[in-house]
């Protein structure tokens, strides 16, 4: 009973640490203290469960337990700490996945475990026999489709299949069907349990949650990703209902609700339909964007780079994956550093999907000491560029595509977009004229007003200030040192 208590009370201990921890999160000063609460959370919920499952179960099974958390334990921190930054979106995929499939598993284990030893027998209960049936089924379903869901999730970000969206015909039908069929095998199993509703079950979420994550195109996978965040949050929550854990209930309503939060500001910013994303893109068209190209492009080499930011007013730039890629943020710094030394404006334009994850840009240019006021959001910049006389758009694309408001056929059309074509030029760093991460060519590359800077982020930005020279004013590039013998 006494310990049954202090469970009850570490339980409610960790539950306010994790509520900390969100709070703590949600601002840059205060994220360290935010982690800080959710490891302390964390352990005391692992440590309170571990001691009162010991009263229960054999000392083998017990260690099994601690076996299994430190194999665990030790797997997570060696993944940890070789994680790449920009791989960051892929291992949480990834971690939704093990949510989901913990879910499925606790939901089956659940129902073998009633079916052999009777509800009289297990903790259930003859009279909630019901409710634990449909727990059961819902509990599976959800884990099921976070579960595929997130594989694919996982399978699109780290480019091992196409981030463009499956449009199958009938879709959205499909989908419907989908949890229709859900709704009345939920019913038809609480009425009578067979195992062969339980695998049609699982099947069908399994199949819809691949189908679900397929469907959505690269360029809103942000949403995507957080709206696993919060499925694996509701599968944790109806895994808490059939183990009988409250802490779990709480936690999996706090990651489930906070993710289905993070998912609607998202797709506010990004300019989507909340329902239409978790529906799997319902509503949205087949895209009929191409990957071709549309037309000649110019390009420019860093000398001639450094002349026009030598002789500009002001310059903006925008960063995207491909200067986390690069790791070009300490050159650009230093660009940075030196076009203000000599009165050159600079500013930085940050889209809120910019890379791949909340806040990559701003995090990669806060370690590269760039002053934070001059680093601006994308409505802070936007009607900026007119006035702008060279735009640096370095690993950047889809945050930058015209298309995005110019072609209302485009897999990205309405999704808001740095508009840097209006500066008088733009210079565009990347190694080639792939398209972005959502698939679609880039109308940009092809403006008169835009040159492409070829190759890899960090050499092409460490020519240009070997070009720019130490105090910022250009070194004399081979046409300038030509023209300046010519004129004597
Ligand atoms: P992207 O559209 O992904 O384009 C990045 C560009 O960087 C590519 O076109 C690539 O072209 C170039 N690049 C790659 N490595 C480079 C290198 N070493 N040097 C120079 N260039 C390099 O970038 P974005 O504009 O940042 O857009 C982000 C996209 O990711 C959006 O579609 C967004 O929806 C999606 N996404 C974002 C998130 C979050 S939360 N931020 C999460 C998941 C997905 P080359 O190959 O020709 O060099």
């Amino acid at each position: 009973m006494t310990s049954l208590t202090t469970s009850h009370a570490a339980d409610l201990v960790a539950a306010l640490l994790f509520i900390l921890s969100l709070a703590g999160l949600s601002q840059h000063r205060t994220s360290r203290a935010g982690v800080v609460y959710g490891i302390a959370g964390m352990a005391l919920a692992l440590t309170a469960t571990v001691v009162l499952a010991a009263q229960s179960i054999t000392a083998g099974a017990v260690t099994l337990v601690v076996l299994a958390m430190a194999l665990g334990a030790a797997l997570g921190l060696w993944r940890a700490r070789r994680v790449e930054m920009t791989q960051m979106p892929e291992l949480i995929a990834v971690l939704h996945s093990f949510v989901g499939l913990a879910a499925v598993l606790v939901g089956w284990n659940s129902y073998l475990e009633v079916e052999a030893h009777g509800a009289a027998q297990t903790a259930v209960g003859a009279d909630l026999l019901g409710i634990h049936h449909a727990e059961v089924v819902i509990g599976v379903f959800i884990g099921a489709v976070t579960f595929t869901g997130s594989v694919v999730a996982f399978l699109k970000l780290s480019a091992r299949i196409r981030s463009r969206p499956l449009t199958l015909p009938g879709k959205n039908a499909l989908n419907l069907g989908a949890l229709g069929g859900f709704v009345a095998l939920t019913v038809w199993f609480t009425i009578s349990p067979d195992l062969s509703l339980m695998i049609a079950v699982t099947a069908l979420a399994l199949v819809l949650g691949w189908h679900l994550v397929a469907s959505i195109g690269g360029g809103d996978m942000p949403v995507v990703v957080s709206m696993l965040n919060s499925y694996s949050g509701w599968a944790a929550a109806a895994a808490g209902f059939l183990l009988d854990n409250n802490l779990l209930i709480v936690t999996g309503a706090l990651v489930g609700s906070s993710g289905a939060y993070l998912s609607y500001i998202m797709c506010k910013a990004m300019n989507r339909s909340f329902l239409s994303v978790i529906a799997g893109g319902f509503g949205i068209e087949a895209p009929s964007g191409s990957g071709d190209e549309q037309g000649e492009h110019r390009e420019i080499r860093a000398a001639e780079a450094a002349e026009a930011l030598a002789q500009a007013r002001s310059v903006v730039i925008t960063p995207g994956y491909g200067m986390a890629v690069a790791q070009a943020q300490h050159p650009v710094a230093e660009l940075t550093r030196r076009l203000r030394e000599r009165g050159v404006e600079v500013r930085f334009g940050i889209h809120p999907v910019a890379g791949r994850l909340p806040g990559h840009m701003n995090v990669l240019l806060a370690e590269a000491k760039v002053p934070y006021d001059i680093v601006l959001e994308m409505d802070e910049i936007n009607d900026d560029f007119a006035a702008t006389s060279v735009v640096l758009v370095i690993g950047a694309n889809d945050t930058v595509n015209p298309a995005a408001m110019d072609d209302p056929a485009s897999p990205i059309a309405g999704m808001p977009v740095l508009r840097v074509w209006e500066a008088e030029q733009v210079i565009v760093f990347k190694r080639s004229m792939a398209s972005g991460y959502a698939g679609v060519q880039n109308p940009l590359f092809f403006r008169e007003n835009s040159s492409m800077l070829f190759g890899d982020a960090k050499q092409s930005m460490e020519d240009i200030l070997t070009a720019l020279g130490t105090d910022g004013r250009t070194a004399p590039t081979p046409a300038t040192r030509q023209a300046t013998t010519a004129g004597r």
